[in-house]
């Protein structure tokens, strides 16, 4: 809440008592105002069934990036009279969902999306979630610049977990993970351009293998010096829908010409990296890895930030700058990686830039090999999470 405007704020101060007095209502079924809530709440849902589809039509050798679809999906939403709170939310089947026209996310691109990843305990039950507060608060984040209300980090938290236990479709060990998309939208109708008077909050989930075709090998970036993701005072910084359908046309270029990706250049000098499509961007150079510093254009990523602390790690004392990174700068590099939820880890072999390719050390004895090993093993519970990273989902 300390992330709204301060209008919003006051209003919302001063109208804070009969906010809780309402969730009350609405969590107890309770009388007056609460029930009728509650039952304009239930009645815009799909109700839960107990048919769970069967796990044997999923080839979990060959799961990729594709949408494989889950039974469950939770939903909350805020109204005009939550006054930015979200009262309450519920699981429901995964399907369809009713929106205006008029929603502020069709119409203004008011959204923000959140990825993550649930896996397998190995050896027994349960699953494991990696700092799922982190996106928690970079949803509140991104909500204040888009002018959203946002679920508090324990709302968040809680319905990750809540949509991970009802779908239970996590790819077996080694396979890959579930991926969690928790969304955030200007549900509620306006035409003139303005914040939406209603806002949904939604989390689906589907099973997950590697993110590129090349699965872990290395891949193929071209550097564009025409399209830019992201400009300064923009919102590159948040995760908006709004920052990833202008990358599509890019990509598919760049596929089309056989490369795996986009790297992508600061909007000002043309000469610095931001980030790819889907992911954040190192280099290493002798014993130093570089990357982008986030000022606003270029995305906070959970992945980006926690490889940075293994690599400042005692084991190994990586030195790690956050700083300009030129694109001289990654010519000259001995080795190039992506990092971030959907991708994790992935070695560059090859930067194509100005129609000169360069290439890159992958392969067993690099940081970005060493890097990948130690952040999945904490991730997927295989090795001692000393730095409480992890979640336990039961
Ligand atoms: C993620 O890595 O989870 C993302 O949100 C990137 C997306 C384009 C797949």
């Amino acid at each position: 809440m300390a992330l709204l405007p301060a209008a919003m704020r006051s209003i919302l101060r001063a109208r804070s008592t009969r906010v809780r007095r309402a969730a009350r209502d609405l969590q107890a079924g309770g009388g007056g105002g609460g029930s009728s809530l509650l039952r304009r709440w239930q009645s815009s849902l799909p109700q839960l069934d107990h048919v769970d589809r069967s796990d044997d039509e999923i080839d979990w050798d060959n799961l990729g990036f594709g949408l494989t679809p889950t039974d469950y999906m939770y939903v909350m939403r805020s109204s005009p009279e939550d006054l930015g709170a979200f009262p309450r939310g519920e699981l429901c089947r995964y399907g369809n969902i009713e929106l205006s026209p008029s929603s502020g996310v069709l119409n203004y691109a008011q959204g923000l999306f959140e990825g993550m990843k649930a896996y397998r305990r190995p050896g027994r039950a349960g699953y494991t979630l990696f700092r799922p507060e982190e996106n928690a608060r970079r949803m509140q984040f991104g909500a204040e610049r888009m002018c959203m209300p946002a679920p508090s980090v324990d709302q968040f938290v809680s319905a990750v977990k809540e949509t991970v236990l009802a779908n239970r479709r996590v790819p077996p060990q080694g396979k890959g993970g579930l991926y969690l998309r928790p969304l955030l939208m200007g549900s509620g109708p306006i035409l003139g351009l303005a914040p939406a008077p209603e806002y949904t909050f939604l989390i689906y989930a589907a099973p997950v293998g590697n993110y590129f075709k090349e699965g872990l090998a290395p891949i193929n970036l071209v550097v564009d010096d025409e399209f830019h993701r992201a400009m300064p005072g923009s919102t590159g910084g948040v995760k908006t829908i709004a920052n990833y359908a202008p990358v599509l046309k890019a990509q598919m270029d760049a596929k089309s010409k056989g490369f795996t990706d986009v790297l992508y250049l600061d909007s000002v000098h043309k000469q610095y990296l931001e980030e790819v499509s889907s992911c954040n961007v190192f280099i290493v150079k002798g014993g130093v890895v570089a990357t982008p510093a986030t000022k606003g254009t270029i995305l906070p990523g959970i992945t980006r930030k926690s490889v940075i602390e293994l690599a400042r790690d005692r084991g190994y004392n990586y030195k790690v700058e956050e700083r300009l990174v030129s694109i001289d700068d990654l010519i000259d590099a001995d080795e190039v990686f992506c990092t971030g939820t959907a991708v994790v880890v992935a070695p560059v072999s090859t930067v194509t830039n100005k129609g000169r390719r360069h290439e890159f050390r992958t392969g067993p004895d690099t940081m970005s090999q060493e890097l990948y090993t130690t952040l999945t093993s904490i991730q997927m519970g295989l090795a001692e999470d000393n730095k409480g990273w992890t979640v336990a989902v039961d």
